[in-house]
This record gives C-alpha cells, sequence and structure tokens, in this order.
C-alpha cells in the first residue's frame, strides 16, 4: 500500500485547488494525489492553526516539518508576516508547496528534507502535524531533534491525537521539553514544548 510519504514517481497526477477559511482569510492550494489530506485541510492541522494564532501574531523565523502542499507554513507567514522555511520528504508536496508558494507570492522557502537532514538553521519556532504511519523512531527523531533548531526561547508546537498515543508521547518527551498542553478537541491534542 502506499502511503503519502512515499516518493513514487509512477503515481498518477490530478493537481486540484480546494479552499480553506480562517480568521475571515481565505486561501485557495494546489493539492494532488498521494499527498495528506488532499481533499480538504485536516482537522489537526486547522486547531494547530487556530490554536498557534490565538497565541502568536509575533513575526517568528518559522520552520514548518513534513509541511505537505504548505497549508501550515502559508497561513501562519499570511497572517503573522513571519519568515518561514518548509521542509517535507515527500517530493509531490514540496512540488505542491512550491506552485502554492508561487500562487501566494509568498517569500516562504520550501524544501526536500528527511526530518531535519537538510535543515542548517534555527527556529524560533518549529510547527508539525507530523507523520504518525513512519512509525515511532521517525515521530520521535522528528520531536526530539526539533530542539537542535529551535532558539533558546524556541517554541516546538506539534498535534497528535489521543488514540494516536499523543500522552504517551508527551511523557517520552518530558525529560527533554516543558510540555503544555494548549488545547482539545475531538481527541486532537496541541502540545508546546519548550527547552527546559
Ligand atoms: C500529517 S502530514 C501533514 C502535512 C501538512 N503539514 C498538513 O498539515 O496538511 C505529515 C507530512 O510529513 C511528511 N513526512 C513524512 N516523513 C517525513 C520525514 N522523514 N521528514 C520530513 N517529512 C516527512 C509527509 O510527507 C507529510 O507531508
Amino acid at each position: 500500500m502506499e502511503h503519502y510519504f512515499t516518493n513514487n514517481e509512477d503515481l498518477e497526477s490530478k493537481i486540484k485547488e480546494i479552499n480553506y477559511n480562517i480568521l475571515d482569510k481565505k486561501f485557495t492550494f494546489y493539492t494532488d494525489l498521494g499527498v495528506f489530506s488532499k481533499d480538504k485541510v485536516d482537522y489537526g492541522t486547522d486547531l494547530l492553526l487556530r490554536t498557534y494564532l490565538n497565541n502568536h501574531n509575533e513575526s517568528f523565523k518559522v520552520l514548518d516539518v513534513g509541511c505537505g502542499y504548505g497549508v501550515i507554513g502559508l497561513v501562519i507567514e499570511s497572517i503573522t508576516n513571519s519568515k518561514v522555511d518548509m521542509i517535507d520528504i515527500n517530493k509531490r508536496s514540496v512540488h505542491l508547496s512550491k506552485m502554492n508558494i508561487k500562487k501566494f507570492g509568498s517569500n516562504n522557502n520550501v524544501f526536500y528534507s528527511d526530518a531535519y537532514s537538510e535543515v542548517n538553521d534555527t527556529y524560533d519556532i518549529v510547527i508539525t502535524n507530523p507523520p504518525i504511519r513512519v512509525g515511532n523512531d521517525k515521530l520521535l527523531e522528528i520531536l526530539i531533534d526539533a530542539k537542535k533548531h529551535l532558539n533558546e526561547k524556541g517554541e516546538l508546537w506539534y498535534v497528535i491525537r489521543k488514540d494516536q498515543g499523543g500522552l504517551t508521547i508527551m511523557k517520552k518527551l518530558e525529560s527533554i521539553y516543558n510540555i503544555e498542553i494548549k488545547e482539545k478537541k475531538k481527541g486532537y491534542i496541541i502540545f508546546v514544548a519548550k527547552n527546559k
């Protein structure tokens, strides 16, 4: 079975546009077969964005990890005027994010990276709706190694559902971060992790 995080060059392409409204702003994104949540913005992504934007309107330096077609990075740039780097392992996602960056006239930068393999910078915010189906080791790598890319007062924002082990993962991360639950809805939990 093909997953949205695999790079299958033979996968048929059917690019289309989807709409998304947040904080009275309307966005339209290109999506395609083989990428996460291609028909509508995911509930967890939406809750993560709304919770983040309730807490932050500052113009930060932000890293969107596992950006998909770019919804998190592009909405944060548009609403807070932040400078956002976006990364994904899936080449089709990187391509769609490039198309959306162009469509938005955005200054964001998107590039291929397996977790942080191609990331050299540090950020005020690392934000992610992380890949769950890649397995616990890669998921933990993405969340733990974010620390190396956070400024001293930086924050890691992420969403994981309770039934996907959100609270168990929180316990595993508590030895390296101070973690706060910022929001809980419909089984989705929004976490913020800060340097100890
Ligand atoms: C749950 S999706 C979120 C996509 C997008 N941010 C959104 O909210 O719609 C997770 C993303 O992580 C990407 N991903 C999977 N493994 C990865 C890895 N090792 N490094 C970077 N990105 C990865 C997937 O391709 C996918 O786009």
